[in-house]
């Protein structure tokens, strides 16, 4: 399927710019566990997937740079001396973002033109943002050879999230996105931004997610909202970030603050812990209790962070009188998306037409399942 895609858009490109351009992939990310604690400083454990951006690149002798999004058919021509973001910008402000910080580091940049497109579902919390962020700036490194680590890519990608998209996430898609390893989740301390791959065999198990295919409209303010709670408990406990909290810290100013920012600080508090009892589960080849910390994290979202909504509420509460499913939660910034789930190997297609069914009968829309490898992290195809 990757080769299709690869073909697709480098044909595309040859057609529209008669000229053989560099190519790069970059995946999307689905993450195990560690929900909201990568702007706390704290861990997760992302992997990197087998479905992902193509972008097509070469140098252009316009006096202005071309973008195009194969998928949507839609252009973006702008001039490098005046990048603005767009309103209801879209892919545009992701793509235009990136190149602004680029500048911003002093980098030369010369005018190009480019094709992406890719077979990860948009909005369905598999970061097809990052994958698009970093699949710019890698190809903009590559073809006029920054010199740019891979590191700092990463912080061109997600700022260029925050400054132009407008939304302040944490560094672990980016990372996923970026450094992934085939077969391995990446247990990412995101203070240190520095990972340890775990080499992952999940047994009689497989990983299967289900897109909910709604992304409710609040998402993107509830998110920045939710950061500045955290951050307004970090300065009430005079500490760098969460991570640094305990939750004997937290009761010690338990009476000064609502409850409900209690029951959000002592989710991120207890969702790292999760992290760390996940990567020893998987260590231990314990796949269960794996599945167990996953029923614990979406608990923690649904009723402690409050980000999960009906539809993804739907689907995990589906699986628990299943024993077909030994864990699932929502994944990545919540409401919508997908969830995760670890279901035996063999049961995959009676699951699906249950669960397709039952979500049909009870929103009138149709959920869409999704089988994911764990896979390397952005590279330069090979021509
Ligand atoms: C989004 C953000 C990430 C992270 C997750 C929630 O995917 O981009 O940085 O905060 O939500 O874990």
């Amino acid at each position: 399927m990757k080769d299709r895609l690869i073909l697709s858009i480098k044909q595309k490109f040859i057609s529209k710019f008669n000229s053989v351009p560099i190519l790069v992939f970059s995946p999307g990310r689905i993450n195990l566990i560690g929900e909201h604690t990568d702007y706390n400083d704290g861990f997760v454990f992302p992997a990197a997937i087998d479905k992902g951006i193509v972008a097509a690149i070469h140098y252009s002798d316009e006096h202005f740079s071309s973008v195009i999004a194969y998928d949507v058919n839609e252009q973006l021509d702008f001039s490098l001396e005046h990048i603005q973001s767009l309103k209801k910008g879209g892919w545009k402000n992701y793509v235009l973002g990136v190149v602004a910080e680029i500048r911003k580091k002093d980098k030369h940049l010369g005018n190009f033109k480019l094709v992406f497109g890719g077979n990860i579902p948009i909005g369905a919390g598999l970061s097809s943002s990052a994958a698009l962020e970093n699949s710019i700036v890698y190809s903009l490194n590559e073809l006029f050879q920054l010199g740019l680590t891979k590191k700092e890519m990463i912080a061109i990608s997600q700022k260029a999230e925050h400054n132009y998209v407008g939304v302040k996430c944490g560094i672990m898609d980016q990372y996923a996105s970026m450094f992934g390893v085939k077969n391995s989740a990446l247990l990412l301390d995101c203070r240190h931004i520095k990972a340890t791959n775990f080499k992952i065999d999940f047994k009689d198990y497989d990983i299967l997610l289900i897109n909910t295919n709604v992304k409710h409209s609040l998402a993107e303010s509830v998110y920045n909202e939710r950061r500045a709670t955290c951050e307004k408990i970090v300065s009430l406990l005079n500490i760098k970030s969460l991570r640094d909290a305990s939750e004997i810290d937290l009761l010690s100013i338990k009476d000064q603050i609502p409850e409900e920012d209690y029951q959000k600080v002592l989710y991120v508090i207890q969702e790292n812990q999760r992290v760390f009892e996940a990567s020893k589960a998987v260590q231990n080849n314990d796949i269960k209790l794996l599945g167990k910390l996953f029923y614990d994290s979406h608990h923690g979202l649904q009723h402690q962070y409050q980000v999960s909504c009906d539809e993804l509420d739907f689907l995990v509460e589906a699986t628990k009188d299943n024993d077909t499913i030994i864990g699932a939660r929502m994944m990545g910034s919540g409401f919508g998306g997908c969830t995760i789930n670890l279901i035996k190997k063999g049961d995959i297609l009676d699951f699906s037409n249950f669960i397709k069914e039952a979500f049909k009968n009870k929103f009138k829309t149709d959920c869409n399942i999704y089988n994911v490898n764990l896979s390397q992290g952005t590279y330069l195809i090979k021509s």
